[in-house]
């Protein structure tokens, strides 16, 4: 792969980027170094003029969307929260599904759904106002930054916004999913100057990927 900018890739750490390191090296791009054991923010990457750097969902959203990266890896999820018009979404990676759904305790199900009011414990703030709203409902939204299922359990909320992967966290904490909001994935985002102005690197990486997740699909 010949590239002829200097292209910073920002990747989404965690369960992500384990599937996103495949996904990489199947496309021809390699860290230097192995992210998990280097403290070291920005990585070299195996193409000449690619650094790659591994951040959280939301500042991977937020590097894309300044241009301090040029493309990205992130979640559905973040994308819908915090996605914004400086941000095309160039490919489905088709790694790490899960659902974006509202949730509740078991023996209340159902109870939210008939009242015109509802705490919602979350931190897809933005994506839950237009769910409930979408139904009528009005949400008084609590902005929590994880472990949103202990919210119903300590009175803070009646339902949460959160993802649900396997559902065991939810089972194990008495609850079920209710309403689903959103299938997620994983996604490659490109800042839209980039694209302009690094328009063949860009491509370049756009159309390795691509090829990567049409092997990976088809094995
Ligand atoms: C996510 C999510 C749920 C859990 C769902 O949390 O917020 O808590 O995974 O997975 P499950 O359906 O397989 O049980 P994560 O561990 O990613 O951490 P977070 O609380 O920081 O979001």
């Amino acid at each position: 792969m010949i590239i002829q900018h200097d292209i910073t890739i920002a990747l989404t750490k965690g369960r992500i980027l384990k599937e996103t390191l495949p996904l990489l090296a199947s496309a021809g791009i390699e860290p230097q170094e192995d992210p998990d054991a280097s403290r070291k923010l920005i990585v070299k990457s195996t193409v000449p003029r690619v650094s790659l750097v591994i951040l959280r969902g939301s500042d991977v959203a937020t590097y894309v969307r300044n241009g301090a990266a040029d493309l990205g890896v992130a979640g559905k999820d973040v994308l819908l929260e915090a996605g914004g018009a400086e941000i095309y979404e160039a490919l489905d990676l088709k790694i790490a599904p899960c659902k974006l759904m509202t949730a509740g305790p078991n023996e209340s199900g159902g109870k939210c759904a008939s009242t015109r009011r509802v705490r919602v414990a979350t931190k897809f703030v933005n994506v839950a106002r237009a769910h409930y709203a979408a139904r009528g409902l009005h949400a008084d939204l609590i902005k929590l930054y994880g472990s949103m299922e202990l919210a119903p359990l300590m009175g803070l909320a009646d339902e949460i916004v959160d993802i649900v992967d396997t559902g065991k966290t939810l089972a194990e904490n008495g609850m079920a999913p209710r309403e689903l909001i959103a299938d997620i994935s994983s996604r490659l985002i490109v800042n839209k100057a980039s694209m302009r102005t690094r328009h063949r690197s860009v491509r370049a990486i756009v159309e390795a990927l691509a090829d990567a997740v049409t092997a990976k699909s088809s094995c």
